[in-house]
């Protein structure tokens, strides 16, 4: 579905990513996961069309993405839920869930905001509510929530855990990993590492800008690298 080839991109022509190369099938839970300025966000930034690769190839669906513009690459079907949740607070629930339906048409949102309620039962409960009045773990799940009413085929998730206890971690990825039980392909890009790997169907190991391990969850939770880089094993 997704097929990232030799990508080098970056700030101001100054490079963060280096020959960054990996691929999700559809139906896939993949993570990314490294550390803090590893080059996560910016692995998704480049896939959602925020900023340009320097140089590398993005082939979606069959078609090269890399040089479109932002909306037509929503329009194709990817959906960016952002690092730091970035809800519109003093907006209802409903109306935050609206706005990620914006490239839908109208007669679809009432199916999958039905869809969306029964995954996410407490957005339901609060749709009229102000979105501020949430608590932090329920504001990544308006987040995520936001993201799926754009019916997108392929999900990006930037760094569920951001600030959340570790009780609440666990709880997010669990719904996330629900959300791919029922069909939707989704990359995760996470710091948390066993976490992020323990839900992976597939992983990638992601130091300095460059990808350095690849394997499944499973393999990747037993390499020596993650073990000592990451776990303190
Ligand atoms: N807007 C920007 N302008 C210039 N440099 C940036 C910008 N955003 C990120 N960078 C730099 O790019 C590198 C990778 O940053 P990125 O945000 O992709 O890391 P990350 O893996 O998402 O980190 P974190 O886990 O802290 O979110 C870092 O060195 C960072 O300082
Ligand atoms: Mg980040």
């Amino acid at each position: 579905m997704l097929r990232v080839k030799k990508i080098k991109a970056g700030y101001d022509q100054v490079p963060v990513l280096f020959d960054v190369s990996f691929d999700i099938s559809v139906g896939e839970l993949v993570s990314i996961v490294g550390s803090n300025g590893a080059g996560k966000s910016t692995i998704l930034r480049t896939l959602s069309g925020i900023i340009k690769p320097m140089a590398g190839e993005i082939e979606f669906m069959g078609e090269r993405i890399d040089t479109l513009p932002s909306h037509k690459i929503v329009q194709k079907g990817i959906a960016h839920v952002p690092e730091g949740r970035h809800v519109f607070g003093k907006m209802s629930i409903l109306d935050n869930l609206l706005l990620g339906a914006y490239t839908v048409k109208s007669d679809t949102i009432d199916k999958t905001l039905r869809e969306v309620y029964e995954i996410f039962p407490r957005l339901k409960e609060r749709a009229h509510q102000k979105a501020e009045t949430l608590s932090g773990g329920e504001q990544q799940m308006l987040a995520i929530a936001r993201g799926l009413m754009s019916c997108p085929k392929l999900l990006l998730v930037d760094e569920m855990s951001l600030g959340l206890m570790p009780i609440l971690v666990d709880k997010v990825l669990h719904i996330l990993k629900e959300i791919s039980r029922r069909g939707m392909t989704v990359l995760l890009v996470e710091q948390k590492v066993q976490e992020a790997l323990e839900i992976a169907d597939r992983g990638y190991v992601l130091q300095t800008g460059r990808i350095v391990l690849r394997g499944t969850g499973e393999e990747l939770l037993n390499s020596d690298l993650v073990k000592k880089a990451y776990m303190g094993i």
